[in-house]
C-alpha cells in the first residue's frame, strides 16, 4: 500500500499520460475511472459537454480502491464545458469524507483549468496541497516535466510534515 492514490478519468488518453508520469514519479497507486456508459463518438462528446455544462455527475463503475486507505489523495481530471469532467464529479460526490488531504490536476485544450480545480477543491471541502493545470498539447509533447516536479515536491514536504508529526502512523512507509 502506498501513501498517495492518483484517482483520474481520462476520456482520450491526457489526462492518462500525466497521471501515469504522476504516479512514477511520486510512487503512487493509481485508479482510472471507468463509465457505465460509452463515450466515444460524436454523441459521446455532446453527452459530456452537456454534463460538464449542467455540472452533473456521470456514471461510473464501482472503483478498485478505497481512499480511506491512504493519507493522499490526488484527483485528476479533463475539463470539460469549464467544469470538471463528470465521472470526477461523481467519484467526488460519492468518496469525499474518506479524502484526509487531496492533490488536485487537470489538464484543458485551451482553458487555465482553474474553474474546474476551485470547484472540485469547494467540493472536496479541502485546500489542496497542491495542484497544476496543463494544456493537451503541452502533455502529448511531453512538456509537463516542471509542473511535475513542482506538484511531487509539494507533496513531498506535505509528506514529510505529517510523517514528522506523526511517527507511529504508517506515512513513515516508504513511497
Ligand atoms: C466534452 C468536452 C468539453 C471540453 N471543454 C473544454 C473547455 O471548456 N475548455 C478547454 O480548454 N478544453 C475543453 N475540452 C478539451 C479537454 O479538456 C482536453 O482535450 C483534455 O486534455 C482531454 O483529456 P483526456 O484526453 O484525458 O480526456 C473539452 C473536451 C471535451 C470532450
Amino acid at each position: 500500500m502506498k501513501l498517495c492514490l492518483i484517482v483520474y478519468y481520462s476520456r482520450t488518453g491526457t489526462t492518462a499520460k500525466l497521471a501515469d508520469a504522476l504516479a512514477q514519479a511520486c510512487g503512487a497507486d493509481v485508479e482510472r475511472l471507468q463509465d457505465l456508459h460509452p463515450r466515444d463518438g460524436a454523441l459521446g462528446f455532446m453527452r459530456s459537454a452537456w454534463q460538464g455544462w449542467r455540472k452533473a455527475p456521470g456514471d461510473i463503475a464501482p472503483p478498485q480502491r478505497r481512499p480511506s486507505d491512504y493519507p493522499f489523495i490526488v484527483l485528476g481530471t479533463p475539463v470539460w464545458a469549464g467544469n470538471m469532467s463528470a465521472p470526477m464529479r461523481r467519484y467526488i460526490l460519492r468518496q469525499r469524507e474518506h479524502f484526509r488531504r487531496v492533490g488536485l490536476f487537470c489538464t484543458a485544450a485551451g482553458g487555465d483549468g482553474r474553474d474546474a480545480l476551485t470547484s472540485m477543491a469547494a467540493m472536496c471541502n479541502k485546500l489542496p496541497v497542491a495542484s497544476m493545470s496543463l494544456r493537451q498539447g503541452d502533455v502529448l509533447a511531453g512538456r509537463y516535466q516542471q509542473a511535475l516536479a513542482d506538484f511531487t515536491s509539494e507533496l513531498a514536504i506535505v509528506q514529510r510534515d505529517e510523517a514528522r508529526t506523526a511517527p507511529s502512523a504508517p506515512l513513515a512507509s516508504p513511497v
